[in-house]
């Protein structure tokens, strides 16, 4: 079996579904249930024995060492961690708790588990370790896209604490010879996604008649890609990747911020249009940036097309339809992802933000 942590997140619960809709080796999943944990991502799962269940934190070394020798797992797919840029920059502490302290203790268990095993068990053992484009800092317009060996520059908490998690993940192989590989990955988009992140906020702002809201100029630029082609490209790095080595996974999709979210607009024009048959464009409203915001992210995926054969099935177009229309069929998650905690959030990031 596979233990994979913060299974119950937005990359995380796309994993596990499809992990277990091609498999039928077994998934234990630890998540803490964070705001950005949703076991009702997992519903298609209720009664499956594939899917074991954990709510705990990886910070929690006694836990995750019962898990591992209980289990004996034969891979780790790290997912766990805070993920938000803007969270990170009103508490930072919460990410160093987890992305780097958490991150530090699920290592040491791991250390001591793999040590004491034998063989081949030993021998095939992998820890993988899932991380963002963001720790390579921000590229001008011209520069070429990040490789495997750009150098890290995080700008945002959030970046500088995943940054710190990679470092730990390669001295561990370094040091101690843990079997890791590491995945850097653009931004993500598709079914699942938290409304706090830019994509699903424009959706369900959209539908809710309220403002789309912009930082700055709205010209920053991200690499996008379908959340599904990420699990893919972790499960051929898992299952073909080479010890130690990170491989980078992008779209070959960059696209401004103000260009998706008028693509989002288009979209709900022609599947969803508004009662008075404006188009949602006359809700965006362009407000006060994001304090220290990187300006491009590009990623070069050659080296995973070429060592791993990987590459993305879905293109923008195909994806962000997909993903649209099951935001328009799933109203119900929606719903119930918008908690009073949610709300809080929307006033603390929003709030006094509009120019
Ligand atoms: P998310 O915020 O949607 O989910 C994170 C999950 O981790 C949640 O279920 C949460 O409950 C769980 N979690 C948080 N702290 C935990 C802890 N201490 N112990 C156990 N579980 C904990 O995040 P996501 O967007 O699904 O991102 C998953 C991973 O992928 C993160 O490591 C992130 O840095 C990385 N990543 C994300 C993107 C993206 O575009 N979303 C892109 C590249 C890389
Ligand atoms: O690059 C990979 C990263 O992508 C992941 O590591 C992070 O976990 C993930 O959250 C994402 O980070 P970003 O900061 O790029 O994503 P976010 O959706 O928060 O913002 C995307 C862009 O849209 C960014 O330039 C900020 C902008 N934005 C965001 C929000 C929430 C807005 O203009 N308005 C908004 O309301």
């Amino acid at each position: 079996m596979i233990l994979v942590t913060g299974g119950a997140g937005f990359i995380g619960a796309n994993f596990v579904l499809d992990w277990l809709a091609q498999s039928d080796e077994t998934v234990i999943n630890l998540d803490i249930l964070s705001y950005a944990g949703n076991r009702e991502n997992l519903a298609s799962l209720a009664g499956d024995e594939r899917h074991l269940f954990v709510q705990g934190d990886i910070g929690d070394s006694a836990l995750v060492t019962s898990l591992l020798i209980q289990y004996q797992p034969r891979a780790i797919i790290n997912f766990a961690a805070e993920s938000h840029v803007d969270r990170s920059i009103h508490s930072p502490e919460d990410f160093i708790q987890t992305n780097v302290v958490g991150t530090f203790r699920l290592l040491e268990a791991v250390r001591a588990y793999w040590s004491s095993l034998q063989g081949e068990v030993r021998q095939n053992f992998r820890f993988l370790h899932v991380s963002t484009d963001e720790v390579y800092g921000s590229l001008a317009k011209d520069d070429p896209a990040f490789s495997e060996t750009h150098r890290y520059e995080p700008n945002s908490p959030y970046s500088a604490s995943k940054a710190a998690s990679d470092h730990l993940v390669r001295a561990y192989h370094h040091t101690y010879g843990l079997p890791v590989l590491t995945t850097n990955c653009s931004n993500n988009y598709g079914p699942y996604h938290f409304p706090e992140k830019l994509i699903p906020l424009m959706i369900v702002n959209a539908l809710a008649g309220k403002h789309l809201p912009v930082y700055g100029d709205g010209q920053q630029i991200r690499d996008w890609l379908y959340v599904k082609d990420h699990c893919s490209a972790i499960r051929r790095v898992l299952e073909a990747g080479k010890v130690g080595e990170v491989y980078n996974i992008g779209g070959w999709n960059e696209k401004t911020n103000i260009d998706i979210v008028h693509t989002v607009c288009e979209l709900l024009d022609e599947l969803r249009a508004r009662v008075d048959s404006k188009s949602y464009r006359e809700q965006i409203t362009y407000v006060t940036d994001r304090p220290g915001h990187d300006r491009r992210y590009a990623v070069d995926a050659s080296k995973i097309e070429r060592e791993l054969g990987w590459k993305p099935a879905e293109t923008f177009d195909t994806g962000i339809r997909k993903t649209i229309q099951w935001y328009l069929g799933n109203q119900g998650w929606v719903a119930n992802v918008q908690s009073g905690a949610y709300r809080e959030w929307l006033k603390r990031n929003y709030t006094g933000r509009v120019v």
